[in-house]
């Protein structure tokens, strides 16, 4: 299997062997860390295409799906969001910027939006459709608009992981990140208008050949404190 880490692989946790099949994904995600620092390089359209591709297929609660992606390529605006990511300068320098953004006020014209898709995918009977569309409005009308907006961004960090393991799985590095004042960067990019929130940004890119945090070992619970079956 080809070698993809420029780290010194961590102590497994594995008791046994993993799956050939698993193989891949494992060495993917022990490969890929928060990139500090990014190379000139930029990476291929097609492929940033395929990671906005892969986080569109994330799952979401209902599949609802209460958020949008920006793609930040002006590197005018860029360097605007600058002064709203706590000096996070990677932002700028790094290949591609996405901006994953909550729906504020995710509510029945979220639940409406969904069936027009489900209907238009699926052969369903008015009834089903009917039945469907009430369970979810009642599910968003049981939240307060404060637990609504909460859940919208839970939903966007499960996207983020798609998008960071999608990336992984790509070799191409990456940087989630929540540091940043949201809203600064909704002013810059007029989100609240559109009824959307920063969430969490992810810079995309080659890790430069002198960011360190390369060479560091990865952190995490051991299994047995990680995991508990029962
Ligand atoms: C939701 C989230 C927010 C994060 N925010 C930042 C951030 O603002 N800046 C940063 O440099 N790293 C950020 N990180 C990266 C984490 O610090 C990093 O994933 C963690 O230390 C584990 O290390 P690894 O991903 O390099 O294995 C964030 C990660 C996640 C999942």
């Amino acid at each position: 299997m080809q070698k993809l880490s420029a780290q010194p692989a961590t102590q497994s946790t594995l008791s046994r062997q993993p799956f050939l099949s698993a193989l891949p994904i494992l060495s993917a995600l022990q490969w890929r860390y928060a990139v500090h620092r990014f190379s000139d390089e930029q990476l291929p359209a097609n492929d940033v295409e395929a990671l906005i591709e892969a986080t569109r297929l994330s799952a979401s609660a209902y599949g609802l799906q209460p958020y949008r992606v920006l793609q930040v390529d002006t590197r005018e605006i860029r360097e605007r969001l600058l002064p709203h990511a706590k000096g996070q300068d990677k932002i700028v320098y790094c290949s591609h910027l996405l901006v994953l953004a909550a729906e504020t006020e995710p509510g029945d014209h979220t639940v409406a939006r969904y069936m027009s898709l489900l209907a238009a995918a699926r052969a369903l009977t008015s009834d089903v459709r009917t039945g469907i569309t009430r369970h979810m409005q009642s599910v968003l009308a049981g939240m307060t608009p404060a637990e609504r907006a909460h859940w919208a961004r839970e939903q966007v960090f499960i996207a983020l992981g798609t998008l960071l393991a999608a990336a992984a799985g790509m070799h191409i590095d990456s940087c989630p990140m929540t540091g940043f004042d949201a809203a600064g960067v909704d002013q810059v990019l007029g989100l609240n208008a559109q009824g959307l929130s920063a969430t969490a940004l992810c810079a995309l890119g080659r890790r430069h050949p002198e960011d360190d945090t390369a060479l560091h070992a990865k952190v995490r619970l051991p299994t047995d404190a990680f995991v508990q079956v029962v």
